[in-house]
């Protein structure tokens, strides 16, 4: 009994978990195929409303209020990382197949892999480790604050180490290029429509291109990094994130979609104390 119990909460907090997922598998019979199906989804015990009090919903969720180098945080330092710099040669230019679905906040995806087997997926190298894309997904407004300036969205892309334990964040803020330059950006536009918070379904096989982000960012040449954690519960430390200078551009169209299709979703922006930034 305990044990069954115990195993149905696992379930529960890693299903659309955010950022991590587990839904990386398409339905077998269905191959490769562009497929929508109403997966349903579990109820979060967790909402932004409280995100300054996450911690007192549950005891596994204590690093939300004690941890060290927790995220998000503002970046105040006006100088741009020199150490940690990301390689990205295992970001092919290619377009691989996944779930595109809805955090129940905002726009998400996961990549499709073998069990236990993430060499397909998208990867980068820093220092001496090799991280694998599981997958990506949206927050609205930005969780990361730039000298005090929060952008209009953010899109999270979470990499894993080859023994799946979350190691790296790419979180790439995203605004509406300035008029008189109309921007739209190709990796927005290949998603097609998105997919709305109050839609349970999702569209398996979808064929996403993530090189398209980090060439919309100049290829993450200048940014900031530093040490800090997951941002939604259970808040879990011990990740490298990477944040680059320069925002993805969208179109003033694709900006109203994107906001359109998410709920608030950006936890308080937690105090810079043993996050080493940039160093
Ligand atoms: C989303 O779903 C809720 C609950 O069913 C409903 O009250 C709300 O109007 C929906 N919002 C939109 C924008 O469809
Ligand atoms: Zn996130």
């Amino acid at each position: 009994m305990l044990t069954s119990i115990l195993f149905l909460s696992a379930i529960i907090s890693t299903a659309w978990g955010c950022p991590k997922h587990d839904n990386y598998q398409s339905h077998p019979h269905l191959g490769r195929r562009q497929v929508r199906i109403d997966v349903g989804r579990e109820p979060k015990d967790w909402n932004y409303d409280v995100s300054a009090d996450w911690a007192t919903i549950k005891p596994e969720y204590h690093l939300c209020q004690s941890g060290t180098h927790q995220s998000p945080i503002n970046i105040a330092v006006k100088e741009l990382a020199q150490h940690h710099r990301p390689n990205f040669e295992g970001y092919k230019s290619v377009s691989l197949p996944g779930n595109f679905f809805n955090s129940q906040f905002a726009p998400a995806f996961t990549f499709h892999h073998p069990e236990h087997d993430l060499n397909s997926l998208p990867h980068f190298t820093f220092d001496d480790e090799e991280v694998f894309l599981i997958g990506w997904h949206i927050h609205a407004p930005s969780e990361h604050l730039i000298d005090g300036r929060r952008s209009r969205a953010e899109i999270h892309m979470v990499h894993v180490t080859e023994e799946d334990e979350e190691a790296a964040v790419i979180g790439i803020r995203v605004g509406v290029a300035p008029p008189g330059t109309p921007t739209e950006s190709a990796f927005i536009k290949q998603l097609g429509p998105l997919i709305h918070y109050n839609d349970t379904s999702q569209i398996e096989g979808l064929q996403v291109n993530v090189r398209l982000a980090i060439e919309e960012v100049g290829g993450l040449e200048e940014f900031w990094t530093y040490k800090g954690s997951l941002t939604t519960p259970p808040c879990s430390e011990g990740l490298r994130w990477f944040v680059p200078k320069q925002e993805l551009l969208v179109s003033e169209a694709q900006m109203v979609e994107i906001l359109a299709a998410s709920r608030f979703s950006h936890r308080v922006t937690q105090e810079v104390w043993l996050h080493d930034i940039n160093l």
